[in-house]
């Protein structure tokens, strides 16, 4: 199942991606991206998979995206082909997602762990948005990912500088959910991914529509959108099964339907 520049397999319904181009500390090129965005769409689409992880290597989940490649960009070439726009489908994947971190996850390689809905890093992983040392800035959420999560002020502090930011730092800030020993950082991901795959998967992504519109709707909407997908699980069996395992007094056994 492997591809030019990632690796793929499964895991006890985990779909994993590997960035594989470890000479250039992962950097993503658009084929890169290309193919992270298909793999993620068919784990997306395939019924005996319940969590997608994406992992890079031990020195580096991903040191940004391709210098070089960009170093060929024009105004009107970027304009053209506008090769970012194809990020947003990450955006769209239903089931959870995981970034395990290990080492450099900079530029686009933070935009593309911040799309994922968890982070697990190493305590030594680094993070960062170094574009502003290039005359850049991100351009793959980067900017709206980071205010989300630690407000305007130092969202702009940490982008202006373009500073290195420690998992400790990351952790402080709410931008990842768990520091581990590098050591330990995909079987942490992976012991996370279990225990989400055994969650009711149709809960698992009607909670995820919810509160990704928490941070996109009015709370109002957003509200509207919790009642009605509430209202949605109990059109499933698993709500079924779930509330009558309660009463027998035994785990439920979730099927995803
Ligand atoms: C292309 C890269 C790269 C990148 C590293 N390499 N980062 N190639 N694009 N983003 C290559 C180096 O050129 C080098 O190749 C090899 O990987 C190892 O890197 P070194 O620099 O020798 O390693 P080290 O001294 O350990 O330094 C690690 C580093 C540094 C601090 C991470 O590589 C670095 O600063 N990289 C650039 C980080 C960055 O600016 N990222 C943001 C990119 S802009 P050779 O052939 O010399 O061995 C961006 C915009 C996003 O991401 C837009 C939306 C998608």
């Amino acid at each position: 199942m492997n591809k030019e520049h990632i690796n793929v397999w499964e895991e006890d319904r985990i779909g994993i991606i590997q960035l594989n181009r470890p000479k250039a500390l992962n950097a993503i090129n658009r084929k890169m991206v290309d193919e992270i965005v298909d793999q993620m769409q068919a784990f997306d689409q395939e019924d005996q998979i319940r969590v997608i992880l994406i992992k890079g290597d031990n020195r580096a989940f991903a040191a940004g995206a391709d210098i070089e490649e960009m170093m060929e960009e024009t105004p009107l070439s970027l304009e053209l082909l506008d090769p970012f726009a194809v990020w947003d489908k990450i955006s769209l994947i239903k089931k959870p997602t995981i970034a395990a971190v290990n080492g450099f996850a900079l530029g686009g390689g933070f935009e593309l762990a911040l799309h994922c809905d968890l982070i697990i890093a190493a305590e030594d992983a680094t993070f960062g948005f170094p574009e502003i040392k290039l005359g850049v800035m991100p351009g793959a959420g980067g900017t709206q990912f980071l205010t989300k999560a630690m407000g305007r002020r130092k969202a702009l502090e940490w982008i202006w500088l373009g500073e290195p930011m420690s998992a400790r730092e990351a952790l402080h800030y709410g931008v990842i959910n768990r520091i581990v020993a590098p050591e330990l950082v995909d079987e942490e991901a992976i012991r996370l991914a279990r225990q989400l795959s055994n969650q009711a998967p149709i809960s698992l992504r009607l909670i995820k529509e919810a509160v990704q519109a928490a941070e996109d709707q009015s709370l109002l909407e957003g509200k509207k959108i919790e009642r009605k997908n509430f209202y949605v699980a109990f059109a499933s069996e698993d709500q079924n099964e779930g509330m009558r395992a309660f009463k027998e007094k035994r785990p439920p056994h979730f099927k995803g339907v």
